[in-house]
């Protein structure tokens, strides 16, 4: 018998509290326009005092487990990389190790940012998004699963994005470091690469792509690789905008909002794709 991972629900959560650029630029030497041009961002999401990372996770879990008509009793939730977490558990629904997984995307990078740092603070934002899948048996080649994961890692390039302090160090948690301009170049060839591998290995052309939904860094990165597949605009999700970078949260609550509005469809072919510290890369096509 062979087992596939379908998609069968996907919710997402952000806290109440917004911070615009022009909020930031009150206190920061910063503007909107600087914002807004090298990066897309408009606003982001901040949690609350005492609203815990897990507290995100648990909303946006709620919402995908509701979208799929189930209730959480066999959850099982994971906190790596979004890609990364779909591909364990797209695994364990193919080797019969699971018959459903709940796969949650949560961060709350506000509180490992030094918000004194115009270079970091204004690119990223608090969030969290689910997907709820199950295993299907004996699919149709052309049928609802994930087709294929993509996994990749250079620990080489462990400096160029990454969190200092830690309890080995004098501070117990520490803030993100980030050489942004080396980070862009690295996002632009590896996401190109895995996008490329992601496509050969299962006979496809960029043509064949419906949605593109990306890790939300930078539209600049995303509008290279849309480029670079010659997908139009109206093809990829982006609501850096709105929420700017949530880090392993970015693809999930940008699924759900392609989702509810009705964007992506039952049988759309749908291409993830991220980039982050590690360094780590990866790409996932699903047919939703
Ligand atoms: N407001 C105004 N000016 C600023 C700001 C700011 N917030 N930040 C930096 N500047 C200034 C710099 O000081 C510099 O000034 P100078 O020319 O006088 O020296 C100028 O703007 C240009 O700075 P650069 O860093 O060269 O600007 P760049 O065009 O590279 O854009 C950015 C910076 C947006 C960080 C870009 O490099 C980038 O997005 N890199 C990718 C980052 C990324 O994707 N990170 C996340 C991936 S991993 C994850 O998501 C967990």
């Amino acid at each position: 018998m062979i087992l596939r991972s379908q998609v069968a629900g996907c919710g997402a959560y952000l806290p109440e509290r917004i911070i615009t650029n022009c909020e930031l630029a009150g206190r920061l030497d910063t503007s909107d326009e600087w914002i807004r041009q090298r990066t897309g961002i408009g606003e982001r999401r901040v949690a609350a005092a005492g609203e815990l990372t897990s507290d995100l996770a648990f909303r946006a879990a709620q919402r995908a487990l509701a979208s799929a008509g189930m209730n959480g009793n066999d959850l099982q939730a994971v906190c790596a990389g979004f890609i990364f977490a779909l591909s364990v558990a797209d695994n364990a629904l193919r080797l019969g190790q699971a018959r459903t997984a709940l796969v949650i995307g949560a961060e709350t990078f506000s509180r490992i940012l030094d918000w004194e740092d115009r270079g970091t603070c204004v690119l990223f934002g608090d969030g969290a998004g689910a997907l709820v899948l199950r295993s299907v048996s004996d699919p149709s080649p052309s049928g609802r699963f994930i087709l294929s994961n993509h996994l990749h890692s250079d620990g080489r390039q462990y400096d160029i994005l990454y969190v200092d302090g830690g309890p080995s160090s004098t501070r117990a948690s520490g803030f993100l470091r980030m050489q942004g301009r080396e980070v862009f170049r690295q996002a632009v060839q590896h996401l190109s690469e895995v996008i490329d591998e992601a496509l050969r290995a299962n006979d496809l052309t960029a043509a064949d792509i419906d949605w593109l939904v990306p890790h939300q860094a930078n539209s600049r990165i995303i509008d290279a690789m849309g480029r670079k597949l010659g997908l139009s605009a109206d093809k990829i999700v982006m609501t850096i905008e709105e929420h700017a970078n949530t880090s392993a949260a970015s693809i999930p609550l940008a699924l759900e909002a392609a989702v509810d509005d009705g964007r992506i469809k039952p049988g759309h072919l749908v291409l993830m794709e991220a980039l982050g510290g590690g360094l780590s890369w990866g790409a996932s096509l699903v047919r939703w």
